[in-house]
């Protein structure tokens, strides 16, 4: 039976899919135009002109930095890559069978056993352990991987870049620039995207008054889930089992027909296409050219041409996901670290909302419809 509700009657929101839950002065998203913007900069001039560290920065400062301001961000952050020396330890105790994400949730938890800002809600104190988390996640992931391969740990170089420093510690060697600067713009376009469900779950977390790391556990956790930054793993993992051209059409069709979800299209925000994709895929095709893996980025525009004809109409084009994994397979990450990248990327934009939703803080808690029994007699066991 439905009521009518009265005025400023709570209503049900499934997926709080027409809720706004929190302002923000970090990203904005046109879905209908397919604009993303961080602090007002359009998300393409950022992956064309910024790097990851630069673009850090603006999402915390809400602007953009002088030279001595990045010189100085910037060599804050380096002196953070490497890890306390009880994570080193624990780093090595994990099982090697380990889900990367299992991992990654784990030992960023463990991080703040070894800080003793770690219940420190202060501005000051959070902003430190934002610097830590960004700092550190690169080292973990790596060194997780390379441990889990049975190879010997690589410390962070901090004389480079997040993205150079992890891919040395990844590869046991130097990354080329190129392939540097690939992930480089992996992370800027990964680092914020307004309430999506990642950073809404830190906002919960933090809203009461719990930690900064605690929040990032929620977030990484949430994360994970393949309708959310897990896509871009189960992308690789159908280009895989499509494995040639000839097969891409009877695949697709076979899943569309099936009402199956096609991984890396469709999104809670975009109606049009997710300029991330966009770029992604300019940036795909270069990456997969120079690496010999032209074949799946052939293979994900021909996905696209058809997912284009069969379902554009009803606003579902390709997302941040679906390119992404042909560049990461293409710069030599191995397909169950692909959302840790994310992660790794995303860690600045979650504790970026956890330092703006403790200004002016509100405990988050919405209602739930109750729509079970009531007042029912209680009947001795006996009786059941
Ligand atoms: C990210 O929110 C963010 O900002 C997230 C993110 C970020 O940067 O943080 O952008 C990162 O998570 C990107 C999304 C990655 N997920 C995927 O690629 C998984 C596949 N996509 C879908 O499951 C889906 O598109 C969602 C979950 C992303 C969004 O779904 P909604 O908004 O809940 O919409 P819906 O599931 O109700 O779908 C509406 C219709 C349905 O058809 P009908 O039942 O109305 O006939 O569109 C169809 C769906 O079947 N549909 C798809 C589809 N996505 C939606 N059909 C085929 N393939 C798809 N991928």
């Amino acid at each position: 039976m439905t009521t009518a509700t009265a005025p400023n009657a709570p209503i049900l929101d499934k997926g709080l899919a027409n809720t706004i839950a929190a302002e923000t002065q970090m990203s904005f998203i046109d879905g209908s135009k397919g604009v993303l913007e961080y602090v007002g900069y359009d998300i393409d001039s950022l992956a064309r002109n910024s790097t990851f560290e630069e673009v850090v920065f603006l999402l915390w400062n809400r602007r953009l930095p002088k030279r001595a301001e990045l010189d100085s961000f910037t060599a804050e952050l380096r002196r953070e890559y490497d890890l306390p020396a009880g994570a080193w330890k624990l780093l090595v105790e994990m099982p090697r069978d380990a889900a990367p994400m299992h991992a990654l949730r784990t030992l960023v938890s463990a991080l703040s056993l070894f800080d003793a800002e770690a219940d420190d809600n202060s501005p000051d104190a959070n902003r430190r352990k934002a610097i830590r988390l960004v700092a550190k996640t690169p080292a973990l992931i790596a060194n997780f991987d390379r441990h889990r391969k049975g190879k010997s740990l690589v410390k962070p170089d901090s004389t480079h870049s997040i993205a150079n420093s992890f891919l040395s510690m990844l590869n046991g060697a130097a990354p080329t620039d190129a392939v540097a600067r690939a992930l480089d713009v992996c992370l800027i376009l990964h680092a914020d995207h307004g309430l999506n469900a990642s950073t809404f779950a830190a906002r919960v977390t933090i809203s009461t008054l719990s930690d900064l790391y605690s929040a990032m556990v929620t977030a990484i956790g949430t994360l994970k889930g393949p309708l959310h930054g897990g896509a871009n793993e189960e992308v690789m993992v159908m280009l895989n089992e499509i494995e040639s051209m000839d097969r891409v059409e009877p695949y697709i069709r076979g899943k569309l027909a099936r009402k199956d979800r096609i991984m890396g299209f469709g999104h809670r925000v975009y109606k049009a296409l997710d300029p991330r994709a966009g770029y992604l895929k300019t940036f795909a095709k270069q990456v997969a050219a120079d690496t010999g893996n032209m074949h799946l980025y052939e293979m994900s525009t021909r996905i696209e041409q058809i997912m284009a004809a069969e379902v554009a109409s009803k606003g579902i084009y390709p997302n941040v996901d679906f390119y992404s994994a042909t560049t990461y397979h293409s710069i030599g990450i191995d397909l169950d670290l692909f959302t840790c990248m994310f992660a790794m990327s995303r860690i600045a934009g979650w504790s970026g909302h956890c330092i703006e939703q403790l200004d002016g803080n509100k405990l988050i808690r919405p209602m739930a419809d109750y729509t079970g029994p009531h007042a029912l007699r209680y009947q001795p066991i006996e009786k059941r």
